[in-house]
């Protein structure tokens, strides 16, 4: 069985947009995954298919109603669907490639898209539904969101990338950001390629990669450093560590 993702979603003719060209795109003509967009409307069982309605307490916008998900959630995931159900919310967990690992790892993911101004908690908590945000800053829906989850996921599905070393060596896989990259002329325009990447010498090459990828995320993500360690990536999992007894 091949990696398969369903989204769920107001607007399923979003999908499946860039994740229909590129690598992502050439591994879903190979069959090495699959993406179905459900119209979160088709639950929907009044007249007017309505999906939403006003913010109990008030306020602006309008909330998907916890009844309209869960049926759109039940026509996705027949019993025994085993796949991880993922909200993609500002209000959720940070995305991190511990996350994506994992996910990419099992059978696939249903990912719920929010628009208007949320989805009724009861329905995320009865789903148990794993929340998820792609960054510090608002989206106009979770589609977008989706899409860079899915497109984080894809790519680590065997046979989906051509040079299957790349995944390894780029930012985050260690923990740290890359170090800078360079390729010919090694002069352009009396900006030189730094000398010790042409030196042939592999291990002074490493060794340069390595206090390069430092020092930049020294600076620009201290965060992912601690006492001069990688921190370990607090992002949501689908497998929490267990805490120590
Ligand atoms: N929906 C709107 N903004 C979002 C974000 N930052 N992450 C995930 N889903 C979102």
């Amino acid at each position: 069985m091949s990696w398969r993702a369903t989204v769920l979603t107001l607007f399923p003719g979003m999908f499946p947009g860039p994740l229909g060209a590129s690598l992502a795109g050439r591994g879903m003509e190979r069959g090495l995954w699959s993406l179905e967009a459900r119209d979160i409307r088709e639950a929907a069982t009044d007249r007017h298919r309505t999906v939403d309605d006003t913010p109990f307490g008030g306020g602006a916008g309008m909330v998907l109603r916890p009844d309209v998900v869960d049926a759109a959630v039940a026509a996705a995931m027949p019993e025994g669907d085993a796949r991880p159900l993922v909200f993609l919310t500002p209000r959720g967990t940070p995305l991190r490639q511990s996350l994506v690992r994992d996910l990419a790892a099992g059978p696939g993911a249903v990912l719920l898209c929010g628009r208007y101004e949320g989805v009724d908690q009861r329905v995320v908590e009865a789903r148990g539904m794993i929340e998820v945000s792609v960054g510090d800053y608002v989206l106009s829906g979770g589609e977008v969101a989706a899409m860079v989850l899915l497109d984080a996921c894809v790519r680590l599905i065997p046979g989906v990338m051509g040079a299957a070393e790349s995944a390894e060596e780029e930012s985050f896989a260690s923990g740290l950001l890359e170090y800078p990259h360079y390729t010919r002329p090694a002069d352009w325009g009396g900006l030189r390629v730094p000398e010790v990447l042409l030196s042939g010498h592999h291990a002074e090459v490493a060794r340069w990669r390595r206090a390069q990828s430092e020092a930049v995320t020294r600076e620009r993500r201290p965060d992912l450093i601690q006492d001069g360690r990688v921190v370990p990536s607090p992002g949501a999992a689908l497998h929490p560590a267990a805490s120590p007894a």
